[in-house]
């Protein structure tokens, strides 16, 4: 036998090329065709990404070689993610290095860091709003300090993710400065206009964002004489992305980031990146094309790296964000499922699980094709009450009243609430209040703890506990938001920060808590008991074989209106997933278990038998089981 020569470089590229040419070039065509400069946009494309391939460095090619062998390796059970400011966890990226021990004792494989690009100065959204897409944010390091993290990262394991926005750049990036000074080629990067006219035709089907502090989403420049598209803050140009060079830009950036060594690229905002005329301007069936495109690329030059799309939005028009219908397979490898986040906060409210097995049941399938959820409790960005009216209807419920309810509910004011949090851009036009708040205190600790109430003390942790066990067993990777594993507490004192005090989401954006974390070991506190109950949570998830996210999962009718449930149909045997969303005793027949598959009767999450008396199941507040 002979030995084969190692496979050249140059013969790998070209088999991927040939593997996703059939997912690029029809988008492309259809997004781009008509442009005059078509032919040499797709040359130069063809060139970027044979470019990008040749600078990848040897150690990220390996892994490509790798992931292609194991193309679920994002959908395994030991995936498990974590969210985490740079600066409000370690102050810099060389600080992270000492601290991923401690990742990796929670059982973390998956590190979010969020926006880490070089901001505009003053405001930035949170570092949303980028001025130089190829540098690292100054204050917390450089690209080299960058990598080195990315390659401490990879050898423990551990995938990187960080923030690629999408829909606008800072007015303060190059581009954007040249277009203010009149460059034909950079004003066409962006959406800008003479007069207000066109604006104002759009402005009819728009909705707002930021309707307190960024009305409207234009803004008028006198001294360059255009009305600017800015969906977000007024600091946030759209990008025109009818433009195939926005394209080739943002490939070149995609792959010039993947090559430094992340592995998930979160692009931000990207259902408002199409534009038409007497629509929303969300979820244009050309964002879809454009993803689909980006993807390809990225699976051409960097198959390493997958994408998870941000969309939050509505059940229906969030789905196709992982690929529906032509798109199957070939989108977002992730995006976060909002309405599972929307629908704990509801049903814990409530104590009430139907809208939740009505909404999860009815709009959503039970498995993907390579791609599957970010699944997540509390994130940086306020909740949402994304119930829609059919929903709440087919419940008997009004959607407006239920979305007001949300909203007193969680900010407290609504008589007998648990939570403590703050309202976020109240938009007087349509009554939509959104929600801002950590989520220990949204969850009923702050409350609890301030009233040296220990029974309310005990619920909050349990509620948190149960959040945890949902998103570690539903299917997707779980993303533990940072300070979420040791129940932190509200923020209240960003409202002294000047740059924050507009903004209510930095009430849940505090400094990292290495007291507490230091502490966790031992101690009783809620800040212990939630730290080694989300280790528990999470180890138990990755030796649970079954809860791969490509095995499907069924949302069953519970058999009680306070007990969610699913099943997780695992060839190894079904796992019968059950929550209890209230503080009662709940009782679960041991024949509808049996029914619905669990054998054994083993909980696989306390890693014990559970044992029925009577015919029952008793579930105590806030149980979550993982039946085998
Ligand atoms: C995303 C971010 C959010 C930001 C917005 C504008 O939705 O999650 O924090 O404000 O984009 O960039
Ligand atoms: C809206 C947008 C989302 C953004 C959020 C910021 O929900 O759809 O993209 O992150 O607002 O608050």
């Amino acid at each position: 036998m002979t030995k084969a020569a190692a496979m050249p470089g140059e013969e790998i590229f070209a088999l991927r090329l040939a593997r996703s040419a059939p997912d690029l070039w029809p988008m492309l065509e259809t997004l781009y065709g008509g442009h005059p400069d078509y032919a040499a946009f797709r040359t130069r494309l063809l060139k970027a990404l044979r470019k990008a391939w040749e600078d990848r460095p040897d150690d990220l090619k390996h892994l490509d070689l790798k992931r292609d062998l194991e193309p679920d390796w994002f959908q395994r059970p030991g995936m498990a993610g974590y969210v985490l400011y740079i600066d409000r966890f370690a102050e810099n990226l060389t600080n992270i290095l000492e601290k991923l021990d401690y990742l990796q004792d929670l059982g973390i494989t998956y590190a979010h860091f969020m926006p880490c690009l070089k901001p505009r100065a003053g405001d930035s959204d949170g570092g949303y709003s980028v001025m130089d897409y190829r540098r690292i944010n100054p204050a917390y390091g450089t690209m080299a300090d960058f990598e080195t993290v990315a390659r401490a990262l990879r050898e423990r394991g551990i995938s990187l993710c960080i923030d690629l926005v999408l829909n606008h750049t800072a007015k303060e990036h190059s581009w954007a400065k040249k277009a203010a000074k009149g460059d034909p080629k950079y004003r066409d990067y962006y959406l800008m206009f003479d007069s207000s006219e066109i604006p104002k035709r759009f402005e009819e089907s728009l909705v707002e964002v930021f309707p307190d502090n960024a009305p409207g989403n234009f803004t008028h420049y006198p001294e360059i004489g255009k009305w600017v598209w800015t969906t977000f803050n007024e600091h946030q140009w759209d990008l025109n992305w009818a433009n195939p060079q926005v394209f080739l830009e943002i490939v070149g950036i995609m792959l010039f980031l993947a090559n430094r060594g992340v592995d998930v690229l979160r692009l931000d905002a990207v259902a408002f990146m199409w534009k038409r005329m007497g629509t929303r301007c969300q979820s244009e069936p050309e964002v879809h094309m454009i993803l689909q495109a980006l993807r390809a690329c990225s699976r051409i030059a960097a198959p390493a790296a997958i994408h998870l799309e941000e969309a939050i939005v509505a059940p229906a028009e969030m789905l196709p964000y992982l690929g529906r219908g032509r798109h199957d397979g070939k989108e977002g490898n992730l995006a976060y499922h909002n309405s599972l986040m929307v629908q704990f906060w509801s049903s814990l409210a409530t104590r009430d699980t139907r809208l939740m097995t009505h909404v999860l049941r009815g709009h959503f399938p039970t498995r993907l094709t390579n791609a599957t959820y970010a699944t997540y409790i509390r994130c940086h960005d306020d909740i949402g009450w994304a119930v829609t009216d059919e929903d709440a209807g087919a419940l008997g419920f009004s959607g407006s009243a239920h979305r007001a309810f949300l909203s007193d509910f969680y900010d407290g004011t609504f008589p007998g609430s648990f939570a403590r949090g703050t309202l976020f851009q109240v938009n007087e036009a349509t009554g939509d209040k959104r929600i801002s708040g950590s989520f220990a205190s949204l969850a009923g600790l702050e409350k609890a703890v301030s009233a040296a109430d220990a029974a309310g003390t005990e619920a909050a942790v349990q509620r948190i506990l149960l959040g945890h066990a949902l998103i570690a067993s539903f299917g997707g990777i779980p993303l533990i938001y940072m300070g979420d594993e040791l129940a932190q507490l509200n923020d209240w004192s960003y409202a002294d920060v000047p740059a924050h005090a507009h903004d209510s989401r930095w009430i849940h954006r505090p400094q990292m808590d290495w007291t507490a974390a230091t502490q966790g070991e031992a101690d009783a506190t809620p800040a212990g008991l939630v730290f080694r109950g989300t280790r528990h949570i999470l180890a138990r998830r990755a030796a649970t074989a079954g809860l791969h996210a490509g095995n499907p999962t069924e949302i069953l009718s519970p058999p009680g209106a306070g007990l969610f449930a699913f099943r997780r149909a695992a060839p190894e045997g079904p796992i019968l997933c059950l929550f209890n969303f209230t503080e009662g005793w709940q009782n679960l027949p041991e024949t509808w278990a049996r029914h619905m598959g669990a054998r054994g009767f083993h909980d696989a999450l306390s890693d014990t038998p559970v044992t029925a008396h009577h015919g029952v199941v008793a579930l105590p507040p806030y149980a979550r089981l993982w039946l085998l």
